[in-house]
């Protein structure tokens, strides 16, 4: 007798196992680029001594790659207009440099010309980052100890530099960034946003004000609201001022950044066509804020 509760309709098939991993060698084939170099991927650690991977450095590696991947169209683009032009990249807060890094041996180690500018403030890591370019072969990849903002006036720079890009560059370095862009007349920026400290801090300081004058104000009362408040009037004021000063801006999100909460990119694109109404909503937030004084400190061109 068949025990009760026994159905004769087809049972739920058991769940499949997951398939078996590739073999190392073929994964590390799959991600590596034709001609990439392995002394770097080694050196960056994406790649153990013995040339594997493991699971973390994979997503490392497919992240970096998801980046150039929006990097990469805007040196096509540049190149394409100017064939025999010298392109330069000013990658601000370059800690390892391990994207300087990725996009020269992408792009421009493919290339005769083109310069990749490292800004760093840490003396120890841009020593390393410079001795490993130096090993790599990497001739046109230089790395300045200097501030975003020293970085503005370095004689060590040129006039002009066509693509900025900036990793979550600590807290108002990427307002800096911006600002270089703007002295340099950057064809493109690249910013993956990080802290915004600085926005936070102004909203405290005026925030009884603000709360007697405007309900609004109840959005950043409590402090965890003013540091998420602060953040993302940073990131709305940063695309407003880019407008401002003639980008096209597109605001998306890095994908692949799991490990990172801080994964807002903005992309702005030279257009030369200035947007003053981008100008005149920024000091309409900065009034309703009552962030005037970070306003004209942060935005300057925008705040008149
Ligand atoms: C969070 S790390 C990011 C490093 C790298 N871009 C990345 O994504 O792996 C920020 C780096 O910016 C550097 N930094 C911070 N403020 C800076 C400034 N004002 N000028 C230049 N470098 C700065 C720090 O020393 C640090 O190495």
């Amino acid at each position: 007798m068949r025990p009760r509760g026994f159905s004769t309709q087809a049972q739920a098939p058991m769940p499949k196992k997951p398939p078996a991993p590739a073999p190392v060698a073929e994964q590390v084939r799959s991600l590596i680029r034709p001609g990439q170099s392995i002394e770097l991927l080694k050196t960056l650690h994406i790649l153990t001594r013995e040339g594997a991977l493991n699971q973390d450095s994979r997503r490392k590696l497919k992240q970096v790659y998801h980046l150039f991947g929006f990097i990469e169209p805007l040196l096509l683009e540049l190149h394409a207009q100017n064939p025999s032009g010298h392109i330069t990249l000013a990658d601000h807060g370059a800690g390892k440099s391990y994207l300087g890094f990725i996009i020269y041996d992408l792009f421009f180690s493919q290339r005769a010309s083109g310069t990749i500018y490292g800004i760093e403030t840490r003396q120890a890591l841009v020593e390393q980052s410079t001795e490993l370019a130096q090993r790599l072969g990497f001739a046109r990849m230089q790395f300045l100890p200097v501030t975003v903002q020293e970085s503005a006036s370095s004689p060590l720079l040129p006039e002009r530099i066509d693509v900025v890009t900036a990793l979550h560059a600590c807290d108002t370095a990427t307002d800096d960034a911006i600002a270089f862009g703007l002295q340099k007349s950057a064809r493109h920026m690249v910013l993956v946003l990080c802290c915004q400290a600085e926005a936070a801090a102004h909203l405290r300081a005026n925030k009884a004000l603000a709360l007697a004058r405007t309900p609004l104000a109840e959005l950043w009362r409590h402090p965890l609201h003013t540091r998420e408040m602060g953040s993302q009037l940073t990131n709305v004021m940063r695309c407003l001022y880019l407008q401002s000063q003639g980008y096209r801006v597109t605001v998306t999100e890095l994908v692949g950044w799991e490990h990172s909460m801080k994964n807002e990119l903005i992309l702005a694109a030279h257009t030369g066509q200035k947007n003053p109404s981008a100008a005149q909503r920024m000091r309409a937030l900065a009034q309703e804020f009552g962030v005037q004084e970070w306003l004209r400190l942060r935005y300057p061109q925008a705040a008149q």
